[in-house]
């Protein structure tokens, strides 16, 4: 038997879009309130995954989330979410939510995202894996398990870093479907932007915590991480591109950043989007010393970065992205 999923929001689009394109795999069930998606689990224990929307009329996701996990621990739950919850996101993810997608919904990344949270969920039951069936198998099931690993730490080091990562991957595959890049070139950007600040694993606590600007010596010592990322994927021979796209994400395209002072096309593609992407997020985002941009204010921001320290291509792109989707 399928197994089964709850989708909870309150726009009929976002349902029947869901409903459509998860029913080949997954039985699905939908419903457009907080307090009827309640109602139902309390019901029927055979929901195997959650979708819940964080913006509902009746009751929030979050607080939905936190009745589930109260009575249902185990119950996966995915937050659905537009790029102005942030703190939504943060809050989600504090109080047990599997991951987060954004609206509007990339179809892979959702099955991606499902996949996970259902196997993941199992191993939790300790229900028995299924066996790979072959080499190549069993060399790509150790390989996303080491990807998952690296990217835990990241997460582990600072909290921060999660919710960074997660957006800047959403914007990052955003840009490259617009860009019309294979499912292969996609998959890599996929992985490495959860993994592109890796290399922060080797930088004091007290900088990455710090709550005020940092001085000039923080930022040398901040300025190594991509380096040191690079080093710690070196260990794996799989992911060569993906060292070069960590090498370089914080080059600029005059030729001004860092660390090899790398100018316009010779940074590698990926790592020009990647640019863009982390820019654009840690600008929404704020810092704890900074306080959050503007939709407007950031692309404002991008427009000034053009050309200097964007990939002019990307930022037109990206901007035509935001203004149509977000
Ligand atoms: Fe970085």
């Amino acid at each position: 038997m399928n197994e089964r999923i709850l989708v909870v929001d309150d726009e009929l689009g976002i349902r029947e879009s869901l409903r459509m394109m998860l029913s080949d795999e997954y039985e699905v069930t939908t419903t457009d309130g907080g307090n009827e998606c309640l109602r139902l689990l309390k019901k029927d224990s055979s929901f195997s995954l959650l979708i819940v929307d964080v913006k509902m009329p009746d009751l929030s996701g979050i607080e939905v989330l936190k009745r589930v996990k109260k009575t249902n621990p185990f119950l996966p739950v995915i937050i659905l979410t537009a790029v102005d919850t942030h703190e939504a996101v943060v809050e989600a993810l504090k109080f047990g939510a599997e991951d987060f997608v954004a609206k509007p919904v990339d179809m892979y990344h959702m099955q991606e995202v499902i996949k996970k949270a259902l196997s993941k969920s199992m191993e939790k039951k300790g229900r028995v894996k299924k066996k790979p069936i072959s080499v190549d198998e069993i060399l790509s099931e150790n390989f996303m398990e080491a990807i998952q690993v690296l990217t835990e730490i990241i997460e582990a080091k600072d909290p921060y870093l999660k919710r960074h990562s997660k957006w800047t991957t959403e914007y990052a595959i955003a840009i490259a479907d617009k860009l019309e890049l294979s499912k292969e070139q996609i998959n890599v950007i996929r992985q490495t932007c959860l993994l592109h600040d890796i290399g922060k694993v080797g930088i004091s606590d007290v900088i990455l915590q710090k709550k005020t600007k940092l001085s000039r010596e923080d930022w040398e010592a901040l300025k190594k991480h991509p380096v040191i990322g690079e080093k710690i994927l070196e260990n794996f021979r799989l992911l060569r591109i993906e060292q070069k796209m960590v090498r370089h994400h914080h080059e600029r395209y005059d030729g001004s950043g860092y660390p090899d002072g790398l100018e316009a096309e010779e940074i590698p593609l990926y790592a020009r989007i990647l640019s863009v992407a982390d820019a654009f997020e840690s600008m929404t985002a704020g810092r704890v010393y900074k306080s959050p941009l503007s939709i407007k204010e950031a692309i404002e921001e991008l427009k000034t970065g053009s050309g200097t320290q964007f990939d002019p291509q990307i930022v037109t792109v990206f901007i035509e992205l935001i203004l149509e989707k977000w």
